[in-house]
């Protein structure tokens, strides 16, 4: 949150206490991935740097590709205008994002086959080796989440027993992450790489 929102909730908390619900509501019906682009947009609309990495960063977590960012940008050009996009794709080639490059996105990626899908029960969570690639599965229900094992600060491959709870704790630099959100928890602020999945037919799959 920027200094003068956060000046804001404190000078009239009421006010501004109903406008976070306001947006809340507003939402309600949208999924996280849709809701994060929208918050993207929103920052290069007003063209805050620092809102646009929060946000583009939560879109990731929130599942979002890089090309799926990019496109959301281009889909709000009418709005934005070609300087505003120009602006936002500097800042985030900036950020090092994985997957933000030409190529990464011309190749599009493609789908891996990670594991049958209930051989992972609700609630669990497991390290798991898939075509050279280390990954953390989560299900919530009948929602799954992939996450690289790779630490977003420098790479290290982190293992099944830096998981503790929800809190897998990177061993080189201890930077902490909720492997439910891949949210960057403690010392760090990146959350961990999330891959795009899916289930067909019983198989839980994998996209990059
Ligand atoms: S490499 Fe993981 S915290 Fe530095």
């Amino acid at each position: 949150m920027s200094d003068a929102l956060t000046f804001l909730v404190k000078a009239r908390p009421q006010a501004m206490g109903h406008y976070f619900s306001f947006l809340k509501e507003a939402g309600k019906q949208l999924d996280p991935k849709t809701r994060s682009l929208i918050s993207v947009i929103t920052k290069v609309h007003a063209q805050t740097e620092r809102g646009l990495k929060q946000y583009v960063k939560r879109a990731l977590a929130d599942g979002c590709s890089p090309a799926e960012v990019l496109d959301a940008l281009l889909m709000a050009f009418p709005a934005l205008g070609l300087a505003k996009i120009v602006w936002a794709v500097d800042v985030m080639l900036t950020m090092g994002l994985p997957g933000f490059t030409p190529e990464a996105m011309a190749a599009g990626g493609q789908w891996h086959d990670v594991m049958a899908a209930d051989a992972l029960a609700p609630g669990e969570v497991r390290r798991v080796e898939c075509d050279g690639r280390g990954l953390f599965v989560v299900r919530d229900g009948d929602v799954f989440r992939v996450h690289d094992s790779h630490c977003p600060h420098q790479g290290t491959d982190i293992q099944q027993l830096a998981l503790d709870g929800d809190t897998l704790t990177c061993p080189k630099h201890q930077w902490a992450f909720d492997i439910r959100s891949g949210a960057c928890v403690r010392n760090g602020n990146t959350p961990l790489r999330r891959f795009e999945s899916r289930v067909a037919e019983g198989r839980l799959q994998a996209l990059w």
